[in-house]
């Protein structure tokens, strides 16, 4: 009697410590559980965050997101609260999640990119498209003294631009070329002003075939450059014919810069001394296919504004 009381007793300890063991397992699953699901919220949190940042420069494309985002963030609250779903279930949602938010998180990312880049760099301008007088670029660089034609000049570029267009001068000068700027960012009322000038001397038909209305010139944008050489009595006409034009053509686009009027195009006269910065990327493609800026259709140019520091 005393043993099967004694077997009893030890049978009850055994299924105590059963319960207990399994007891701790469940917990412990469901602790690690609920702690990846609260990293994964966080990290919803955060692109949730980011989108409202972003929603204000890009609207169209993060309400798309966003509706992504509060589909995941309703799904996996059910899950949680299922108690139909074991642990091994809800991971398995986490991972399909995960690669939605690495998905997602792409897109922001680009988004975040797309919203840096003010997005009339890379739009056409030559009679195309057109600049309100309030437009300038967020921050000009002066250009210094060394790469200026004239030194009492104190020319301007875009500030993300200038380190590209020194890079090529530099890169000229190694091949014992000098390049300087004759003219680079011009406002809109420089631009009228220059504009009225040669109007008055040289008659309106005249003056545009070479020089843009206020608010069509890509000067205003701060991205592209009126370049000269020594030995041409500090004009542009005859630039062509220089060895620093030559090398221009063969390697400016290594350095973002394209040509923006060669022979016979639709807006002015042949310019070989304005150059226009569209980034590396677009540079190497319209030289690689020996095409010009304005022959591409503007939504094919956009696709390039993402990499146009790149
Ligand atoms: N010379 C070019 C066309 C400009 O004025 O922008
Ligand atoms: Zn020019």
């Amino acid at each position: 009697m005393l043993n099967k009381i004694k077997t009893f007793f030890i049978n009850v300890q055994f299924v105590y410590w059963v319960i207990l063991v399994l007891f701790a397992i469940f917990v412990s699953l469901t602790w690690v559980g609920n702690s990846r699901l609260g990293l994964l919220n966080e990290k919803i949190d955060l692109i949730t965050s980011d989108l409202t940042y972003l929603e204000e420069n890009t609207a169209a494309s993060t309400t798309e997101l966003r509706k992504s985002i509060t589909q995941t963030h309703s799904d996996l609250s059910l899950a949680i609260n299922d108690e139909k779903k074991n642990v091994g279930e809800i991971e398995e949602l986490l991972g399909v999640y995960k690669e939605e938010n690495e998905k997602i998180s792409g897109t922001v990312t680009t988004l975040e990119k797309l919203s840096k880049i003010d997005p009339e760099i890379l739009q056409k301008y030559s009679k195309v498209f057109f600049l309100s007088e309030h437009y300038a670029p967020a921050r000009l660089a002066e250009i210094p003294d060394t790469y200026e034609y004239h030194e009492d000049k104190f020319s301007k570029l875009d500030s993300q631009v200038y380190p590209y267009l020194e890079n090529m001068l530099k890169s000229a000068l190694a091949d014992n070329l000098g390049i300087y700027v004759y003219s680079a960012y011009r406002s809109y009322e420089e631009q009228n002003a220059l504009k009225s000038l040669y109007t008055v001397i040289y008659g309106a038909g005249t003056a545009n075939q070479f020089s843009a209305d206020q608010g069509y010139s890509e000067h205003q944008l701060g991205t592209a450059v009126d370049l000269i050489t020594t030995g041409i009595g500090g004009t542009l006409e005859g630039f062509e014919n220089t060895e620093a034009y030559l090398w221009l053509l063969n390697n400016a686009y290594k350095f973002g810069f394209t040509l923006s009027y060669p022979k016979y195009n639709d807006f002015y006269v042949y310019e070989p001394w304005h150059w226009r910065f569209v980034g590396v990327k677009l540079a190497t493609h319209l030289h690689d296919t020996q095409q010009n800026f304005y022959d591409l259709d503007q939504r094919e140019i956009d696709e390039y504004l993402i990499n146009l520091f790149e």
